[in-house]
């Protein structure tokens, strides 16, 4: 099998020129120009578009057994969808709970994707207890290839860490050299403002953000920093929403703390108000941490533009609105948490970043794909373009002018908060280790192409 991209403009974290590309099998082994095609090669003119590395997506959930309901999407329609949208590898949240076996729990999330997902895959594990047991399951984990771990500050019973189970989470993570990532927000104080806003009658999904302003993020990525500042571990905080917390994770950075920082494009792209919209309406926008004032919009692209941020992931979270979304109407603590955004995190940073002028086109690369690389022992293996790395490309088109709506995307999911948002640009060819997986918005490509990645830990 071998592909050649003729004639692109090569877009990488540092570098942009004109190219063609050769692939045999599944890896680039030729950058140069004019390069010819041997018979049986399958050609792709580029020219007039940008060749990016395949982007990655650090943080979706596709199986979730969560606040008394499941996700949606499968890893058929997930990893597809994800494939349209430019992202040719996925990181799943592994999120058994509390009550569940932690190694049970990962043969059963690697079930749900082995055979079954058209791009590669590999997992964060989650830690939601740590016991003798755990400790020992979590060091087969890693030898199975996982170099991630989770730990929850929120969702506590279900999927939340205690303080002694966070502190011995990170000094096996310091052991090991896996990186923890961590959802940093302080359960207690949630837990208690719902309480009160309920009492007081105060129901709808807007009541969400009031239960968890910026204070109680703040306060967890505070006590997160200093959990890793004595353990010396390895951090990741996903889903950073807002100015305060931010500012917590800088301070620590500049106090020697080893942190890496997310964010959603849902916080660069969407604000409180629209969880504000009347009615159950609110519900399709109420995730956590939520979406915040505006203001915070400009701190986070600025934020990525000088390298303080460095991923843009989906959390991507699908729960229809019809049957699950409105199991909170009446009480907005029982709405599933989550914004699905899978297929739309590229098309949506090139649109409203990129042709913006807020990030340009190598922060582009570098906070979709070439950090997350980076960050979780994928690198350059994946998350660039040279030769010996696996031939995951985006052939993108920004001539192109499109709609994002729920009727035509590929996620399995009823809505769109971004219906009707207009997108410039979108993926024309995307390839999966050297096979063309899309063309022109459709999946063509195979279904279980996808392959786990083992990774090695390397933060020691
Ligand atoms: O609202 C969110 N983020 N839902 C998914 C679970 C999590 O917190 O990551
Ligand atoms: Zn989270």
């Amino acid at each position: 099998m071998s592909l050649l991209i003729k004639n692109g403009e090569i877009v990488t974290a540092s570098e942009r020129y004109v190219a063609d590309i050769y692939c045999e099998n599944e890896t680039i082994t030729r950058i140069d120009r004019n390069l010819k095609a041997p018979p049986g090669t399958e050609v792709i003119d580029a020219r007039g578009q940008y060749v990016f590395p395949g982007f990655i997506d650090p943080h979706v959930h596709i199986y979730l057994p969560f606040m008394g309901t499941f996700a949606k999407d499968t890893y058929e329609t997930a990893s597809q969808a994800a494939l349209i949208g430019g992202t040719t590898t996925l990181i799943e949240m592994c999120a058994p709970s509390r009550a569940e076996d932690t190694l049970a729990g990962f043969e059963l999330w690697m079930k749900q994707a082995v055979g079954r997902s058209a791009c590669d895959f590999t997992f964060h594990m989650s830690v939601t207890k740590f016991n003798d047991q755990t400790e020992a399951q979590l060091r087969e984990i890693v030898k199975r290839g996982i170099s991630s771990f989770k730990v929850y500050l929120a969702y506590k019973g279900a999927f939340g860490v205690d303080d002694t189970e966070l502190y011995r989470t990170l000094k096996l993570a310091k052991e090991l050299g896996v990186i923890v990532t961590a959802h940093c927000e302080n359960e207690t104080l949630i837990a208690e403002r719902s309480k009160e806003l309920l009492a007081a009658g105060k129901t709808g999904p807007a009541q969400h953000h009031e239960s968890r302003p910026p204070a109680v993020e703040a306060e967890g990525v505070h006590h997160l920093m200093t959990f890793a500042k004595l353990t010396g571990a390895a951090t990741y905080i996903v889903h950073l929403s807002c100015k305060e917390a931010l500012d917590q994770a800088i301070a620590a950075r500049q106090d020697g703390v080893r942190v890496t920082v997310e964010t959603l494009i849902q916080y660069l792209t969407l604000d409180k108000s629209h969880a504000e919209k009347a009615g159950i309406e609110g519900a399709k926008y109420v995730m956590s941490p939520p979406l915040r004032d505006l203001r915070n919009q400009e701190v986070l692209w600025n934020g990525l533009r000088d390298g303080l941020v460095q991923t843009v992931a989906t959390d991507h979270c699908p729960f229809d609105f019809t049957t699950k979304k409105k199991m909170g109407k009446n009480d907005f603590t029982k709405i599933p948490n989550g914004i699905p955004s899978l297929e739309d995190r590229i098309n949506l940073l090139y649109t409203y970043g990129v042709k913006t002028g807020k990030i340009d086109l190598h922060t582009f690369v570098n906070v979709a794909s070439t950090q997350t690389a980076k960050t979780f022992d994928l690198f350059p293996r994946k998350g660039t373009i040279q030769p010996g790395a696996d031939a995951d490309l985006v052939v993108y088109d920004p001539k192109y002018r499109g709609k994002i709506s729920a009727k035509t995307h590929h996620i399995n999911v009823d809505y769109s908060v971004f219906e009707g948002w207009k997108i410039e640009g979108r993926p024309s060819t995307v390839t999966v280790r050297g096979a063309v997986a899309v063309r022109d918005g459709k999946f063509v490509g195979h279904a279980d192409r996808g392959t786990f990645l083992k990774r090695q830990p390397s933060h020691f």
